[in-house]
Parts: C-alpha cells; structure tokens; sequence
C-alpha cells in the first residue's frame, strides 16, 4: 500500500494539515481539482450503481454532494462524511434544485444502526476507500453486507498504477492517506460477505483525464 500523506515530524505533520485544509476546501475541490486532472466525469460510476426510483441509495464520503450531479430519482438518498464544511456544502447545494431537496446529509460516520434503519438497497463509496486503513474499509464492508436490503455497493479510488508516473503523481498529493496499487483495493472485501463482481480502472474524464481511478462493483455473496 502506498502512503500519500507527508514525511513524518513537526514540519510533515504542519504541512500535512495545510494540504488537508487546502484541498479539502469546498470551492477547490469542486472547481480547482477537476481543472488539475483535465475534467473529471463520474458518470461511470454513478452508472454503475443502477439506482432506481425505488432504491434508497447511501453515500458514505458523499463530500460535498457530487452524487446528485449524477443520480436520478430515487425513494430516497442519505449523505455521510466526518467533514461538517463538506456537508453544510452538500446541503446547500441539494436545496438549490427541486428534485434534490430531499436529500439528507450528515456529519458523522456511517454506523451499523445507521444501516439497521435505513436498510439501503444501493451503497456508493465514491473516493472513500483511499481515505480508510485496511482494518477501517474490512470493517465497513462488513457492515454493509450485514444489511438485509443490500443490493449492490459501487466505490472508485485513486490508484497507484505501474508505468502511469503522471496518474502516480497526482496520486501521492491526495489527500487520502491510503491510496493503494490496483490488487489491494479487491483484498479489502475478502470475508466480508460481499464479492466483487466487477472491477476496472477508468480515466477521470474520458476524453482528457489525466488521473485513473479504480472502480469496483461488489455485491452480497451468495445472496
Ligand atoms: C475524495 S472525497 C470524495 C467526496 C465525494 N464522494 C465525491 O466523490 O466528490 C472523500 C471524502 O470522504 C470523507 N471521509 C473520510 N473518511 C471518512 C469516514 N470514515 N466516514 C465518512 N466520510 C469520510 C472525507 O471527509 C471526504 O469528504
């Protein structure tokens, strides 16, 4: 697993926090990153997700809201990131369209009551994965499959890939401190009661990204 994050020390550990503060910024994320990669278009894996007017979709890093740029109607849609500027972002921006109003964020983590109650049918973990340590995403995947409505759970991450040093680059200055080589990502499902049916690596935007990322579709196993 490669680290992304800054060397160790006082030094590392200040500039490490900038960059949180910096990239994680709500205007720089959604309209300063997407300059840097050459566009990105997440079509594909909202695509992927198959969410119908009668599927209850969570996000967890929903960030600040990006899935309703792509998602249809659904019976309902439950946003979870541990970033409060992220959601208080993704809350404005759901109120500003009709369709979108009902959406509902929150500013914590996803919890396995959280699951119990709102029995998602769809889950989307859209560049969470690459923010979590191994234990941290096995847990979560373990959760996710102990949800009785589970039909599919759809993520896409920053991936370190050999002979792409362009890709590699904008890799390490992510924010996430896990991104990890291709194989790794569908490690982190063994035992947790979900398969992964499907992966593959697309390019951020079609025509011109410079970034990859890996998507995966996983699914209950033996369901
Ligand atoms: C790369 S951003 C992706 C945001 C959004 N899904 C998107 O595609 O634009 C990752 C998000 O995951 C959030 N995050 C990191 N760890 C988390 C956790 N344990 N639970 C929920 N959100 C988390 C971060 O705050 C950040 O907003």
């Amino acid at each position: 697993m490669a680290d992304a994050g800054a060397g160790p020390g006082l030094l590392g550990g200040l500039v490490g926090r900038v960059h949180q503060k910096v990239f994680g910024h709500p205007f720089v994320y959604d309209h300063i990153r997407p300059l840097a990669v050459g566009g990105i278009d997440m079509s594909p894996v909202y695509g992927a997700l198959e969410a119908r007017p009668d599927d209850v979709v969570v996000d967890v890093g929903c960030g600040t809201g990006d899935a309703l740029r792509y998602l249809g109607p659904v019976s309902a849609y439950h946003g979870f990131d541990t970033d409060a500027v992220a959601i208080a972002r993704a809350r404005e921006r759901a109120a500003q369209r009709p369709e979108t109003r009902n959406a509902r964020f929150e500013a914590r983590l996803f919890s396995a009551d959280d699951a119990a109650a709102l029995a998602p049918t769809k889950i989307v973990l859209a560049g969470l994965l690459h923010h979590l340590t191994d234990d941290e995403a096995r847990g979560l995947f373990r959760m996710l499959a102990a949800s009785p409505q589970l039909k599919r759970v759809v993520t896409q991450d920053v991936v370190i890939l050999p002979g792409r040093p362009v890709n590699n680059l904008l890799a390490r200055m992510d924010r996430g401190r896990h991104v990890r080589f291709e194989p790794d990502y569908p490690r982190l499902a063994d035992g947790s009661g979900l398969s992964v049916t499907q992966s593959w690596v697309m390019r951020c935007h079609p025509t011109r990204g410079l970034a990859r990322y890996v998507v995966m579709i996983l699914e209950p196993a033996g369901r």
